[in-house]
């Protein structure tokens, strides 16, 4: 697992430029790679470089991936649904294929296959992975999801659990181990590690902590504002809400920055501050990017 960078903050303040920044000067010393799990790329466009789900290289040491997260979510919903006919063989009556393309729509989905992603992502050999995220409301809501998820999971694993043990006394009671099913036998789970429940839970457990471990204690995570109230508003509230989740933010960014005012003076007591200044043309391209990207050393903290 390669250590992580994630850039937090307000929609256009600067999130894609600064990890595209960081990623290049990483890339000078480590394998990197550089990926956006913002369903609106443009990433690709920093770059001045065609991007898709695959590694491209963009220099020595440094790839891009733009995650398709259409895709991930339309995976995850067919897995979804082939698991759930194979553990419950009765819902076969219901014709769960026609669902799947309204349940792209449920809420949360998106949230959860940006989180696929991101999973995916962190067990590859990287010794950096920097994470374009999507603006501060949805990626927020993607941090926090493992935690919420893992607080759900064990509930449903105790439940789960009760489940079996009921189903045991009732075997043991009128020696009957399975049931008909569409005129076949069907054998029923009374042991965790036969149930196909309990074991998904398990392997969705698993998931979840590696991911939670990743973020808590493999990863940095950078406000970006810019010298204006309402990204610094909108930045004060994702930090208070990833600080109730144990996550807390390594330092922040100051992007566009022209002059010292309020805002900036506010931005500076969250933590360790640097200031990007206001470029007269919009910042793309490596060479351009590395200029950056030596600013964001003083907070990133990395080993060079
Ligand atoms: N320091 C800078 N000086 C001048 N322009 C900048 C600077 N940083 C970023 N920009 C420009 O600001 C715009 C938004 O930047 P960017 O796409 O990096 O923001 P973002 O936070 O990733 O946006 P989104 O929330 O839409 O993903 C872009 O046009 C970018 O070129
Ligand atoms: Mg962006």
């Amino acid at each position: 697992m390669g250590r992580g960078y994630i850039f937090i903050g307000k929609g256009g303040v600067g999130k894609t430029t600064c990890s595209a920044a960081l990623a290049v000067n990483l890339a000078e010393n480590h394998r990197t790679l550089i990926a956006s799990l913002d369903p609106a790329h443009n990433l690709g466009d920093v770059y001045g470089v065609r991007l898709s789900e695959k590694p491209t290289k963009i220099s020595e040491n440094l790839f891009a991936i733009e995650v398709n997260t259409d895709l991930l979510t339309k995976k995850y919903l067919e897995r979804t649904v082939s698991r759930i006919r194979g553990m419950y063989s009765y819902l076969k009556v219901l014709n769960l294929d026609r669902y799947v393309d309204s349940l792209k729509y449920s809420p949360g989905i998106e949230e959860y296959s940006i989180l696929e992603g991101l999973t995916d992502l962190i067990s590859l050999d990287y010794d950096h992975i920097v994470l374009d995220m999507p603006p501060t409301g949805l990626t927020v809501r993607v941090l926090t999801l493992p935690y919420t998820a893992l607080i759900w999971i064990e509930k449903l694993m105790e439940l789960r659990n009760e489940i079996l043990s009921r189903r045991k006394t009732i075997e043991s009671v009128t020696g009957r181990k399975c049931v008909i099913i569409d005129g076949q036998e069907v054998k029923i789970p009374v042991e965790e590690k036969e149930d196909p429940v309990m074991v998904e839970l398990k392997e969705k457990r698993e998931k979840m902590e590696l991911v939670r471990k990743f973020l808590s204690e493999k990863c940095s995570i950078f406000l970006v504002a810019n010298p204006e109230p309402l990204s610094l508003f909108e930045g004060e509230r994702a930090i208070d809400a990833l600080k109730n989740f144990g996550m807390k933010v390594s330092g922040v960014i100051i992007n566009k920055h022209i002059q010292d005012n309020e805002v900036t003076a506010r931005l500076e007591k969250i933590g360790k501050t640097v200031k990007v200044p206001l470029l007269s043309s919009h910042p793309h391209g490596v060479d351009m990017l590395r200029e950056i990207g030596k600013l964001l050393f003083d907070v990133a903290e990395v080993d060079k």
